[in-house]
């Protein structure tokens, strides 16, 4: 039987975002969200799916804090609305907004676990992409208005405050490939957006630590990325390379600014056509503001090989090219729904080097991962089967004991996610939870995962 442990303390979880189990969406004078325009354009979300109702934590979140408790779990990960508590992105504020985050950390707090809040799930309010959104500069100083103003109205609710999650799929998703809000397709828009989303994270943290951040300002402060630390398909030395390419985009990026690195200048001096982000004075140092914890948020190592360099969709030689020297191999691995290798101990591999590369600077939380898998109801629809899902946690939870074991200081650990919900661009039709959704009639049914999660919390399942 294995022996792997996990420290004393460590901060189990549970991990969810605004709008992808709030729905309420035009309730109590939230204002509309680029996710609202891009869910309700036609063609952009499978079957037109929208948040608009999801699984109604706004209303249901007593019943989702009860979840928790019984689980097991000692926080809950959730983000703030920004277009709940003000409305346009900038002026005025919304009491009724910030009452329902209070309630939601009362009760979860009631039910022993503690509030962790994510100030920007991807929700820009719609008036801010209006006038421009995050490749414009002035998007960063709104947002650490609004962020200044949340520290100080929840403060003393809030246990742990993560700034951004996955500046990545924000700048690079949302501006350059488009299959997420706001759906525009601009290179070098996307790193200026990049450049703003990092720079916003800096100026909030700045504001929090001059505002005393609440009740004892002792609540930690970080962000969370999706970096990657690309598999090299061959021990070849142009694969070696391309992966190490691969990083300069998917982690240096966004990751070395915050710990005081700057950009992987090599990244804009190889391409002579990209445009480096609009960096201004005091920026970088802005960005580097020390922060408590950086969080990680982990799917899949992939796989990489080194590709000849051209435009999406030309073909070299019978290869495909693509613009950043590296392309995607395929491999034996089992995928899941979302057509993702599963990779358990590139998570190992993943923690290791993200801490080498940091210099052990800050402790690390797996913020989410998790996996969306095919799930059997039972026939009384009172259980729900997803062995699959429980064999990746499993998996991965064993990869980061291990890592631990090894000196990664990995402080919790948040599974992506309590509950099915609106995936993004997939709408309904990937279920990430260990809660099963009936988004007929709203009932949840727990999954054999969330038992299993719940014995390893409790130590009754061996890691
Ligand atoms: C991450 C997102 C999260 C969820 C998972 C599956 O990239 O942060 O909201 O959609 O993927």
């Amino acid at each position: 039987m294995s022996t792997r442990r996990f420290p004393e303390g460590f901060l189990w979880g549970v991990a969810a975002a605004s709008y992808q189990v709030e729905g309420a969406a035009g309730e109590d004078g939230r204002g509309p969200s680029i996710w609202d325009t891009f869910s309700h354009t036609p063609g952009k979300v499978l079957h037109g799916h929208t948040g608009d109702v999801s699984v109604d934590q706004y209303h249901r979140y007593p019943e989702d804090a009860a979840l928790m408790r019984d689980l097991g779990v000692g926080a809950y990960r959730f983000s703030i609305a920004w277009p709940r508590v003000q409305p346009a992105g900038s002026g005025a504020f919304n009491e009724l907004g910030f009452d329902y985050y209070k309630r939601l950390a009362d009760e979860l707090h009631g039910a022993g676990l503690k509030a962790v809040a994510t100030l920007y799930h991807w929700d820009l309010p719609q008036a801010l992409e209006d006038a421009g959104g995050w490749p414009m500069r002035d998007t960063a100083m709104r947002f650490a208005d609004y962020a200044a103003e949340t520290f100080s109205r929840l403060g003393d609710h809030i246990d742990m405050w993560i700034t951004m999650n996955e500046a990545w799929c924000s700048s690079v998703l949302g501006y350059h490939i488009g299959a997420h809000a706001p759906g525009r397709q601009d290179r070098s828009a996307s790193w200026a957006a990049g450049h703003h989303l990092l720079l916003a994270h800096g100026l909030s943290v700045q504001a929090y630590r001059a505002g005393g951040g609440g009740a004892a300002g002792a609540a930690p402060i970080g962000i969370t990325h999706n970096l990657e630390t690309p598999h090299p398909a061959t021990n070849r030395t142009e694969d070696a390379e391309a992966a190490d390419r691969a990083m300069d985009m998917r982690t240096r990026f966004f990751l070395d600014p915050i710990i005081g690195k700057g950009y992987p200048r090599r990244h804009f001096d190889a391409y002579p056509g990209e445009t480096p982000p609009p960096i201004e004075t005091g920026d970088m140092e802005t960005i580097a503001s020390p922060v408590d914890f950086l969080g990680l948020n982990f799917y899949f190592e992939p796989t990489l090989a080194a590709a000849p360099v051209g435009q999406d969709g030309e073909v070299r030689d019978g290869v495909a090219c693509h613009p950043e020297e590296f392309r995607e191999v395929p491999t034996h691995h089992e995928r899941t729904e979302m057509d993702w290798p599963v990779t358990p101990r590139g998570l190992y591999r993943h923690l290791k080097r993200v801490w080498e590369h940091i210099g052990g600077a800050v402790p690390l939380y797996i913020t989410e991962n998790g996996c969306a898998m095919p799930d059997e109801l039972s026939a009384d629809g009172l259980r729900c089967h997803d062995p699959r899902r429980v064999a990746y946690l499993r998996e991965h939870f064993a990869a980061a004991a291990d890592a631990i074991a090894d000196g990664v200081d990995l402080r919790g650990y948040f599974v992506w996610s309590l509950i099915d919900n609106f995936e993004w661009a997939y709408g309904y039709t990937k279920r990430f939870g260990i809660v099963y959704a009936d988004y007929v009639n709203q009932r949840r049914v727990p999954k054999d995962s969330y038992y299993y999660l719940r014995g390893v919390i409790s130590g009754a399942e061996p890691v």
